[in-house]
């Protein structure tokens, strides 16, 4: 997740940047960049914070048009080459998404005589532009005006973006577009910004224009005009935005707990664009650091991590164990660090951190690489330490999270398993092509099952409201249900602060059901799958001992409902797949029963977001 910011005006663009910048810091914020554009471009980049930027930069720049940029890396290190604006020749562009064909445009335009100087996906975006307007590589001469020249870049572009760009031979000109990552555009009294979202600008204007998928804009002095994908003008509403500068943050949910909740449909695609290849059911993770030889060869996996990212390596070790065949242990960094692990053989360590800061986490996994293992680290946040400790990272897409309780950095964190699980698969020949098409097919329509879910989030806002005074919560699963009711119950006491529990479903009767009463609510997680008749069979237990049950289940399962007080449905999906959909109910279920019990969500008592202390 970046932000990126354009402003067109009379005052200077500098500093207006520089303040929007700032307010779009939650994006993203390993390395920033502005271009002003006077007579020529003007381009100012630097690793750190928008206080970095701000610093390098020289007292009264002139220039009244400009485009901004802060980033969080997807594609290529948090340095200042890899940072936004990217330029080819007099072109320079902000970009906030995912350009998943970057690889083969790349090729393409090394072909073409255009030299990269990134390791960005968005760079080729300046090379598509600067050849549609010039022709190529060395020519001066204009093909085309930079409107046309945008037109034609963008069918090309696979993926998600929202671009600003400028051009030296067009002053007073910004053309901004978007697919599938948010623009919005505030009208001012004689300026015009192009931002993210509308906390860049808010403290300028309250009249907004939310750009479209496939739309296209061009900002001249204080007007703006919109075109469709054929670049037929398109007449737009201006809204007046109502909310103060907190609740835009929060982008109007009541919580950023919320906000992240919803955000996971996207967090979820970016974590796994650019990386799958459906047509062949192949994986492709060039971060890894590991020769197909590596992966064969290895004999156990060791999960190392706290928390809710030691439920996501629970679910970890299934994937691993079912999909690859690997045995795997899963450890909290707090025990792991003062066993004595037997670490023999070809062991791969995995280190599943959102803030790649936690100190548990971080101690075990230097003990394990004194043994001379192998690690790879799952984080959210590049350039934390474990990046810097460890032989492999694969960052998860979620963007900054605010809200204490983990929520899309966990689905994400899931996402980044099975990835990693069905590459394994892969190549140690565990699954056959066919196999993990299917799986590959499912994993692409998650994103869309979220939304459904967050959809129809009022029903789990009345169960919520229905059991809010309950003192205990129990949640039971099997398999891969298992962690996800060990996360959901954690979600729930975090931050509702109401005592629940998490049990694999075929342990309740050695010892928990004795505290089960008319009472407590049981959450069982029946999705379908080959333990779903089990799960019947524990759900009629907890009925004979009078407890409420609140099933999690498939769409269309109708046998269900016979046995239980309420149900809350996922989509249909691959039954490997369904976790993910689980856990958002089960978010959604925490974070409405928090709101009913008037709790502080965001940062519940006594809790960091992240523990760097042992
Ligand atoms: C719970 C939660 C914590 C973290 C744990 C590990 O919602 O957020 O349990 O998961 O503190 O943090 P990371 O993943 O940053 O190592």
């Amino acid at each position: 997740m970046c932000g990126i910011i354009g402003y067109v005006g009379e005052k200077p663009a500098a500093p207006i940047l520089i303040d929007s910048l700032k307010k779009l810091e939650y994006r993203g914020y390993d390395s920033a960049g502005i271009c002003i554009l006077n007579d020529s471009l003007k381009t100012y980049k630097t690793t750190g914070k928008i206080a970095d930027l701000e610093s390098i930069l020289p007292e009264g720049i002139e220039g009244t048009i400009g485009i901004g940029h802060t980033r969080w890396a997807t594609h290529g290190k948090p340095n200042t080459i890899n940072s936004h604006p990217h330029l080819s020749g007099d072109v320079a562009v902000v970009h906030n998404g995912i350009i998943e064909n970057y690889l083969r445009l790349k090729e393409k335009l090394i072909g073409d005589g255009y030299t990269f100087k990134s390791d960005t996906d968005t760079e080729v975006i300046a090379h598509l532009l600067h050849s549609h307007l010039y022709g190529g590589s060395d020519s001066q001469s204009k093909k085309c005006d930079l409107m046309t020249a945008v037109q034609k870049t963008l069918p090309s572009l696979e993926g998600s973006y929202a671009i600003a760009v400028l051009c030296g031979s067009e002053p007073g000109l910004m053309v901004v577009a978007r697919k599938d990552s948010p623009l919005v555009i505030g009208i001012g009294n004689g300026e015009i910004f192009a931002a993210s979202d509308v906390t860049a600008f808010l403290k300028h204007t309250k009249d907004v224009v939310f750009v479209d998928d496939n739309e296209v804009a061009s900002i001249r002095g204080g007007s703006v005009e919109f075109f469709d994908a054929d670049g037929n003008p398109v007449t737009k509403e201006t809204t007046k935005i109502e909310w103060d500068i907190e609740a835009a943050e929060k982008a109007g949910y009541e919580h950023f707990m919320l906000k992240e909740i919803h955000e996971q449909a996207s967090s979820v695609h970016d974590t796994f664009a650019g990386k799958i290849s459906e047509m062949e059911g192949t994986i492709i993770l060039d971060e890894l650091n590991m020769s197909d030889e590596q992966i064969r060869h290895m004999t156990r996996i060791e999960i190392i991590a706290c928390g809710t990212s030691w439920n996501a390596g629970l679910v970890g070790k299934y994937l691993f164990e079912q999909l690859a065949g690997i045995h795997t242990d899963v450890d909290t960094g707090s025990e792991f660090r003062y066993g004595y692990p037997v670490v023999c053989g070809e062991v791969l360590t995995i280190a599943i951190t959102q803030s790649g800061e936690t100190a548990d986490t971080l101690a075990a996994v230097r003990g394990a690489r004194s043994y001379g293992c192998q690690a790879i680290a799952i984080t959210n946040v590049v350039g934390s330490t474990i990046t810097r400790e460890i032989d492999s990272v694969l960052y998860t897409r979620a963007g900054p999270e605010i809200g204490v309780a983990a929520t899309k950095s966990f689905t994400t964190q899931l996402i980044t398993l099975y990835l990693l699980a069905l590459k394994f698969a892969r190549i140690r020949g565990k699954i056959s092509a066919e196999d993990s098409k299917n799986l590959l097919v499912a994993l692409k329509k998650i994103p869309a099952d979220i939304q459904k879910i967050l959809n129809k989030k009022a029903v789990i806002q009345e169960c919520a409201r229905q059991f809010a005074d309950a003192e205990d919560y129990f949640f039971i699963g099997r398999h891969l249900n298992y962690p996800i009711a060990l996360e959901g119950a954690l979600k729930l006491k975090e931050i509702s602060y109401i005592h629940a529990e998490g049990y694999a479903a075929g342990e309740l009767k050695h010892g928990p059901l004795a505290l089960l009463t008319d009472k407590t609510p049981v959450v069982a997680i029946a999705t379908k799958g080959h333990t779903y008749d089990k799960m019947l069979s524990n759900i009629k237990e907890v009925k004979a001992r009078d407890a409420i049950v609140i099933a999690v289940a498939n769409k269309d399962d109708t046998e269900i409902e016979k046995y239980v007080d309420v149900v809350l449905r996922i989509p249909e999906t691959h039954d490997l797949l369904s976790p993910i959909l689980s856990s958002v109910v089960l978010q959604l279920l925490a974070y409405y029963t928090a709101l009913e019990r008037g709790c502080s969500i965001d940062k519940p008592r006594n809790l960091a977001k992240s523990v760097t202390v042992e």
